[in-house]
């Protein structure tokens, strides 16, 4: 069984394992490398002192032995604990100093993960579960943290005194050294046997942690679907299971790494037998210059020995799940944006021109397109409706426009630029966007309208407000937080922040998704009215289902299932009676 789990096994260091560590390296520790250096020295000069110890305890029991001379001994007394002292002071610096680089190693990390994660499209966020990414940024980069400021320094310290003390042990007695040494092969195969087990196990727990986490946000983000449908008890099954699974695991993967000290425990008992037996032989028989002193000596640096080398030993098993832990974090950077700056991008371009798309095609999934030839013109300084049914792809185009998906193939252009010649940050701060999915902060209602324009003056979001119908609210509320994602706020309110956002920002572009569609009628026509003298001037494009709010729009789409069906202005659609008209009628008469 052992030598089948032996060929099995996966090798203590992948390929991949390999490149994580040296891109650890080369990005995170590489610049720390005279820092790193000193804990080195810090770590030498104890393995030197226990070096040293030993060697004083041989001349110490030497003077016991054999001269007798108290004085001697108290010497040998003084240095034995003045060594220690120093050993004391160097394990207490460095680790403070090992802490503070794996600490600042592991803020860069955060940092760059941070900046990565900005940096990555919005349909990365979209496949993603975010336990996954919360994992990834608070506790793989934590406990990575932990494990290079501390296990590592540690593992080094125990490997270093093991070199130490061995080759003092080979000076002492190599015939009896390597009597004990035969065990290495043995913890070396265990080791083996165990590496592959951990990493599966840690993989699985990683990814049971993820579940779990990501669990609780929708859980705690979705109490009011919980509540109303009644479904406390299939949530609270939900992640009572992923708690079990993570308690298995964890079990799972404390019992693999367990096996590893009992087992060298087991061998090394073997080689303190063999060193009892062969030493005492030696001392008591001529042929050897090996004293009862000596034996002693090896005894006890064996004992010295064991202790770092079975720290050692498990040091590989926790390297083993840390690796996991390390390719969780490195996949993050492996995650590449497809929508960025090309080299010649321009900050400069017409945001009063015609928006055109021309022949495009997309997809959110390969298998599924959505649009294939979708070409529109939507005119600068003019107002544009699409109309049509849920999910036929009106809010989709407001986000190709923003470049916020990249269009499969064919061209958007705004005044005749395309859109990816056009530096992001650029494009984007040309529009003033009221989405469908409005996004609400856990701050203050004040704070939030300010979001999309932090440089804004107070009497510029004053009026943003005013103009929203949000400024008494404001006054209400004062600086009283909303709620997580604004769950203290009804829907209206909610509508109205990102409308006072859109006046706040004020850019040339004016992008309006269903913007009033939670207003009562009577706040709806006076945010029309408002709306209307915002967009006065400026290209609108306006997506709605009440399509009485778009009979004054200068041109209007109707679109069915990612195709435009119909084009015109309202005194055309209605004229040439077709889907448009119908909808219109149906309407009219629900409101009449
Ligand atoms: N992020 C996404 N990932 C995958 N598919 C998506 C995504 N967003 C929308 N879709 C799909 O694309 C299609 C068009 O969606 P879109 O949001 O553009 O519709 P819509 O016309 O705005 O609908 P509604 O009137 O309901 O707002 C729908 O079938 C929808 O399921
Ligand atoms: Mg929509």
């Amino acid at each position: 069984m052992v030598f089948s789990r032996f060929r099995r096994a996966r090798p203590l260091f992948s390929a991949q394992d390999r490149k994580n560590l040296r891109w650890f390296w080369d990005n995170y520790l590489k610049s720390k490398s005279p820092w790193l250096l000193v804990v080195l020295v810090a770590i030498l000069i104890q393995g030197v002192a226990y070096q040293q110890f030993l060697a004083l305890t041989e001349s110490g029991l030497r003077v016991i032995f054999e001269s007798g001379n108290a004085w001697e001994l108290a010497r040998v007394c003084v240095i034995v604990f003045f060594l220690f002292a120093v050993r004391g002071l160097m394990s207490y610096l460095s680790p403070r100093l090992s802490v503070w680089l794996a600490s600042n190693a592991v803020l860069e990390m955060r940092d760059d993960m941070i900046n990565h994660l900005m940096l990555l499209d919005l349909s990365y966020f979209e496949r993603t579960k975010s336990g996954e990414i919360i994992l990834r940024m608070v506790n793989q980069a934590q406990d990575l943290s932990l494990f290079v400021g501390q296990a590592t320094v540690n593992a080094v310290r125990d490997a270093v005194t093991v070199i130490i003390i061995s080759g003092y042990l080979i000076y002492l007695s190599p015939q009896l050294f390597l009597a004990a040494v035969i065990i290495i092969p043995v913890i070396i195969l265990i080791m083996l046997m165990v590496s592959e087990r951990i990493k599966t196990i840690q993989e699985n727990a990683e990814s049971a942690m993820g579940n779990y986490m990501t669990g609780i946000e929708e859980m705690a983000g979705g109490m009011r679907t919980v509540k109303i449908s009644s479904q406390e008890p299939s949530e609270s099954t939900r992640l009572r299971t992923a708690a079990r699974e993570i308690r298995n695991l964890s079990i799972r993967l404390q019992a693999a790494q367990a096996m590893v000290l009992p087992s060298i425990d087991l061998s090394s008992a073997f080689a303190y037998v063999l060193v009892i037996g062969g030493g005492g032989y030696m001392a008591l028989s001529p042929a050897y210059d090996l004293d009862g002193a000596g034996v002693i000596t090896f005894l006890l640096g064996l004992v010295l020995l064991f202790d770092p080398a079975r720290m050692v030993a498990q040091f590989f098993t926790k390297l083993q799940a840390h690796l996991i832990l390390l390719e969780g974090v490195h996949s993050l950077f492996r995650e590449t944006p497809t929508i960025t700056d090309a080299p010649d991008v321009i900050d400069e371009f017409d945001t009063s021109g015609d928006i055109v798309l021309r022949d495009v095609a997309f997809g959110y999934s390969k298998n599924a397109p959505l649009f294939d030839g979708l070409s529109m013109t939507f005119k600068g300084g003019k107002t544009t409706a699409i109309v049509g049914s849920t999910g036929s792809g009106k809010t989709t185009i407001l986000s190709l426009i923003a470049r916020l998906y990249n269009v499969g193939s064919g061209q958007i252009t705004i005044g005749d630029t395309p859109i990816e010649k056009i530096r992001i940050r650029t494009l984007r701060q040309s529009f003033s966007v009221v989405a469908q999915d409005i996004v609400i902060f856990n701050n203050s209602i004040w704070e939030n309208i300010r979001y999309v324009c932090p440089d804004a003056s107070d009497e510029a979001i004053w009026e943003a407000a005013e103009r929203a119908a949000i400024a008494d609210l404001i006054r209400a509320r004062g600086d009283a937080p909303v709620g997580p994602k604004g769950a203290q706020l009804s829907g209206g309110q909610k509508q109205r922040i990102a409308i006072a956002r859109a006046f706040l920002r004020s850019a040339p572009i004016l992008m309006l998704d269903e913007a009033t569609s939670a207003l009562d009628q009577r706040t709806e026509q006076r945010i029309r009215d408002t709306l209307a003298t915002l967009g006065e001037g400026k290209t609108t494009l306006i997506v709605t289902h009440r399509l009485s709010s778009v009979t004054d729009a200068d041109w209007i789409y109707v679109m069915e299932s990612g195709q435009i069906v119909e084009e015109g202005t309202h005194a055309d659609l209605i004229a040439s009676d077709g889907l448009y008209a119908s909808m219109y009628g149906a309407q009219k008469q629900g409101y009449g």
